[in-house]
């Protein structure tokens, strides 16, 4: 019989191993204090939340279910792709249909770790006057961060290191890894 999740210490995907980092039940129990905070922000309201795909599905839902708050969601994805002048890497913000003048948006997000994505989400929804916009992270990386945006609703702030499972991936593999996986570093 194939081994429970929850007593696996190690899982290997593509070239590195993982170990068990956050469970299942601390993600609920952090996720659940984030709720709290955005219904008691939010009430009356009516928030949009932008989940940023493909790693924001598992928090979406998570947070979701936990709200109170009369509200909507509608999910995103950011597109990378080499632009053709010296500029390098170029971001776009795909799939917004909604019109967000005037609406309390949050935007949900797997991890914040420079900071880089969230800040171009941020620039492109400025640009459409929403009345505010606050940044809802399932995990935060503050060492990591170089921006100044406030990321104002954390479930869980972990150091600098490489983390998979509750929807992150390591180049594909590892979104339905319960709870949070960290590498495993490479001993000699
Ligand atoms: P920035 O640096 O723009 O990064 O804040 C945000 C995006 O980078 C990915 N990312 C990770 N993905 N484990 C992952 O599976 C990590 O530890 C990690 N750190 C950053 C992720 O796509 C995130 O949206
Ligand atoms: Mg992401």
């Amino acid at each position: 019989m194939a081994e429970s999740a929850t007593t696996v210490s190690r899982v290997k995907l593509h070239n590195m191993e993982f170990t068990p980092y956050l469970s299942a039940a601390e993600l609920e129990v952090a996720i659940a204090r984030v709720a709290g905070e955005i219904d008691a922000k939010y009430a009356g309201q009516r928030p949009l939340f932008l989940g940023v795909l493909n790693g924001a599905f598992f928090f979406a839902a998570e947070l979701m279910k936990r709200l109170d708050t009369e509200c909507e969601i509608s999910f995103i994805k950011v597109a990378s792709y080499l632009g053709t002048s010296s500029s390098g890497s170029v971001t776009q913000l795909i799939g917004l249909t909604e019109r967000i003048e005037g609406r309390h948006v949050v935007i949900v997000e797997d991890i914040v770790d420079t900071g880089g994505t969230i800040a171009h989400i941020m620039e492109e929804l400025a640009e459409r006057h929403p009345a505010s916009v606050a940044v809802a992270a399932l995990l935060f990386k503050p060492d990591a961060y170089e921006r100044q945006y406030p990321i104002d609703h954390v479930a869980v702030r972990i150091p600098n290191v490489f983390v998979v499972g509750s929807g992150l991936d390591h180049d594909g593999l590892g979104r339905n890894l319960p709870g949070i996986w960290r590498i495993l570093e490479p001993t000699s």
